[in-house]
């Protein structure tokens, strides 16, 4: 049992306390037998426990201790399944505790603001409410068996180009409803026990060191009492980031920094209260990991690799699938063309920290063999080889195999090396050797299913109309391979659905124009239009759209009604029924769409979403809240969320662009709390029934002294509602305003105003 926070804080002395706020080396916390303090172990990743063989080790780019590898964030994200990413946060947390690890650092939620994000695997989606619920379900299940995660990487680092030296420079209401807004639920909703800070700078600080996002968003607005680590190396001034509350750096020992902290604290540079608080969160963190580790003694037995393999075939998506060609019928279809040597050896994840060592990997190959090998006759041919190279010999080996075949089906996708952590990709394209085997092929035999691999959205144009069918099985893990024999021979009814858009070409991305840094700074000048909330409003249609996938049956909505109750909460309820032949899982998705907001909004946002299983003919009846911050947006001007009073729709969609109800609703949030200034607008002033007959008033005494009379009709506050109102007393007010200035008028209204409201 260790001992009080407090009791510790007053044994351990300054050089102890200094010690302790770095790692001990590369994995672990330091430990103190004498004080019956326990080091922590810490290990990546994101979709599977990095474990190396030795503390000492970083391990990048060897073998480390086999574990699952569940899908990949891009891929897992596009489940959409809540239940599920909590299932897998408790298969990590029982294997993560077999392992010996006491906090995963994971999971992965930055936004995609750019498809050539390095690290875009890793992460779920470019909508911060599907990337915010599915990280709080996977944390949730996690910490319940007693290990802690590490939400990362906090926050704005979305591409990996010069990322340790330039500065993400956004907007303070795009960082909080676009960047910000998943972290935020989570650290609401599940209470990681630790976050991880990113290596960049935002506006012009390091994230380590960064106040206005580590202490006054994280801690004094979002109520955050966990430890915040660096991300390995991401330490740039200790003394700063102490203030900041960065608690823990990794990795250590970093003597240097322990050093610094006992100088500082000698000299009064930092209070020793700032270095105790840090002390005291670690503390709170070992206790934890101390603590749950008894708690939760009951052994859960887990078959990880049936997950992974469900896991995965949840993640599929079937973006394309004309004339019904999928789920293939083994009866009808005599031989089979199996073309692409990621048939037989799989992508299953990307490179980098997150990187697996599988306990097994299922061979696509091998899956369809023991689904189908008995009843149709499959060929196989490489179709491209590992480089980049375009080998004539091997796509005519592929046209004459799929030319004499009832069905080809091509297995394509960005190559290992496109996809790692430490740079971005090059382009969004399937390689060109890949392009001309597609081409070539479909020209042969028009029964071609296409699956295509990556971590990111990929650019299907120079072929994707050329054939029938298209599946994206992301980089699924180690049971991709018969997770998408399972779907391909129709033993799954895929349901997955895009987690980020896939746009018809690159240059179609909002980000396109400022993709990399220069001279240090990175400006984030699309703003909040920032995936799916850029296409619908540059009307820009995409390849295929955030929320798409196609299923084996269909599915009908009807009856939507959208209720605001006395609490000021929305109740959306509508049904939806499996009108198709097969067992299916539709994901339901809620778009908020405001109709008359003052400030510039996205046509739609995501705000609730739910996949729902249903039996051929069955119905179900789904039903969701939505709060008042579901219909708000950050207002800078008072720096808090606003929902403004007024008119909305809800729309439920089976995607962001197949909206198949709608509904309008008058929604009451109150009367804002306004503020005025000096500048403010005669429109502004004329909004808010109080201000208006403040001004209203004194406008009245000012036409009794002036030939030119300000009457507040129509007419008027259509041509001067965008003037100041201090300068409609300024062009009409100068024969009266003569012992009294403008300033001093507008200071006497804006205090009128202020004791009113009160
Ligand atoms: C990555 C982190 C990772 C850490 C430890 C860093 O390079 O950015 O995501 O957790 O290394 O491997």
């Amino acid at each position: 049992m260790m001992q009080s926070t407090e009791k510790l804080l007053e044994r351990m002395t300054l050089e102890e306390k200094s010690t302790f706020v770095a790692g001990l080396n590369m994995w672990m916390t330091k430990g103190y037998d004498h004080h019956g303090i326990p080091p922590i172990h810490m290990y990546d990743g994101t979709n599977g426990i990095r474990k190396t063989s030795s503390d000492e080790e970083m391990g990048i780019t060897t073998e480390n201790m086999p574990a699952t590898c569940y899908p990949t964030g891009s891929a897992i994200g596009s489940s959409w399944n809540v239940e599920l990413l909590h299932e897998i946060g408790v298969a990590l947390g029982v294997e993560g505790r077999e392992m010996g690890v006491e906090l995963l650092l994971g999971p992965g939620i930055n936004m995609k603001r750019t498809p050539l994000g390095g690290r875009n695997f890793e992460y779920y989606s470019e909508d911060p409410v599907l990337s915010g619920e599915l990280g709080a379900a996977f944390i949730n299940g996690l910490q319940s068996q007693g290990v802690g995660a590490s939400v990362k990487h906090f926050a704005c680092n979305n591409q990996e180009y010069e990322k340790m030296v330039t500065s993400s420079e956004v907007d303070e209401r795009t960082l909080r409803e676009i960047y910000l807004a998943a972290f935020e639920r989570i650290v609401k909703k599940s209470k990681p026990w630790t976050l991880m800070c990113s290596y960049n700078l935002l506006n012009g600080t390091y994230a380590s060191e960064n106040e206005h996002l580590l202490h006054d968003i994280l801690r004094r607005e979002w109520g955050y009492d966990g430890v915040v680590i660096s991300d390995w190396t991401a330490v740039n001034d200790r003394i700063r980031g102490l203030k900041a509350g960065l608690d823990l750096e990794m990795p250590g020992p970093a003597a240097y920094n322990a050093k610094a902290i006992v100088e500082a604290v000698q000299n009064g540079s930092l209070e020793e209260s700032t270095l105790n608080a840090s002390v005291a969160r670690l503390l709170e963190l070992v206790r934890k990991t101390t603590t749950n580790t008894e708690a939760v003694q009951e052994q859960v037995s887990i078959d990880y690799h049936a997950l992974a393999r469900r896991a995965a075939a949840e993640s599929i998506v079937l973006l394309k699938n004309d004339n019904q060609i999928l789920p293939i019928q083994t009866e009808q279809v005599g031989s089979m063309a199996v073309i692409g040597r990621f048939a037989k050896q799989p992508r299953i994840q990307g490179a980098g920290s997150a990187e697996v060592t599988p306990t097994q990997i299922d061979i696509p190959w091998d899956e369809m063999q023991k689904i189908a090998g008995g009843a149709i006759e499959m060929t196989y041919a490489e179709g491209y080889p590992q480089d980049d190279r375009i080998d004539e010999q091997m796509i005519q080996e592929s046209v004459a195999l799929a030319a004499k075949a009832d069905l080809a089906v091509l297995f394509v996708g960005q190559p290992a090396y496109a996809e790692s952590e430490m740079h971005d990709l090059e382009g969004i394209d399937l390689p060109a050797h890949q392009v001309k085997l597609i081409q070539a092929v479909a020209a042969v035999q028009p029964r071609v299913i296409v699956l295509t691999s990556s971590g990111t959205a990929l650019a299907m144009r120079p072929w994707v109309q050329h054939v029938p069918a298209v599946v994206h099985y992301w980089l699924t893990g180690q049971g991709s391979g018969s997770a998408i024999a399972d779907i391909l021979f129709g033993r799954v009814n895929p349901s997955g659905k895009l987690s980020e858009t896939f746009p018809v070409k690159l240059s179609d991305n909002p980000s396109h124009m400022r993709i990399r840094g220069e001279n240090g700074k990175l400006y984030y000048r699309e703003g909040l239009f920032v995936g799916y909330r850029y296409y619908d409003r540059k009307e820009l249609a995409p390849q295929f759209p955030f929320g798409h996938g196609l299923s084996y049956t269909t599915f009908s909505y009807s009856g939507l009604k959208a209720v605001q109750q006395v609490d000021g909460q929305v109740a959306v309820t509508f049904t939806i029924e499996n009108t198709g032949t097969v067992h299916g899982q539709e994901v339901v998705q809620v778009y908020v769409h405001d109709e008359e907001c003052k400030w510039v909004r996205p046509e739609k946002e995501l705000k609730a979403f739910a996949k729902i299983a249903l039996a051929p003919g069955e119905k179900k009846e789904v039903s969701f809240l939505l709060e008042e911050r579901d219909f708000a947006y950050y207002n800078t001007k008072y720096n808090r969320w606003v929902a403004e009073t007024g008119y909305f729709q809800i729309l439920i969609g089976s995607s962001s662009r197949d909206i198949r109800l709608r509904e309008r609703l008058n929604c009451d949030f109150g009367m804002e709390e306004v503020s005025f200034h000096k500048f403010s607008l005669l429109s502004d002033w004329i909004s808010h029934p109080i201000a208006r007959a403040i001004l209203e008033t004194c406008l009245a005494e000012m036409n009794e002294h002036v030939t030119d009379k300000v009457i507040l009709n129509e007419d008027f506050i259509g041509f001067w509602g965008d003037f100041p109102t201090i300068k409609i007393f300024q062009m009409f007010g100068q024969t009266w305003l003569v012992d009294k200035s403008p300033d001093q008028l507008m200071e006497e209204l804006i205090a009128q105003f202020d004791a009113q409201q009160q």
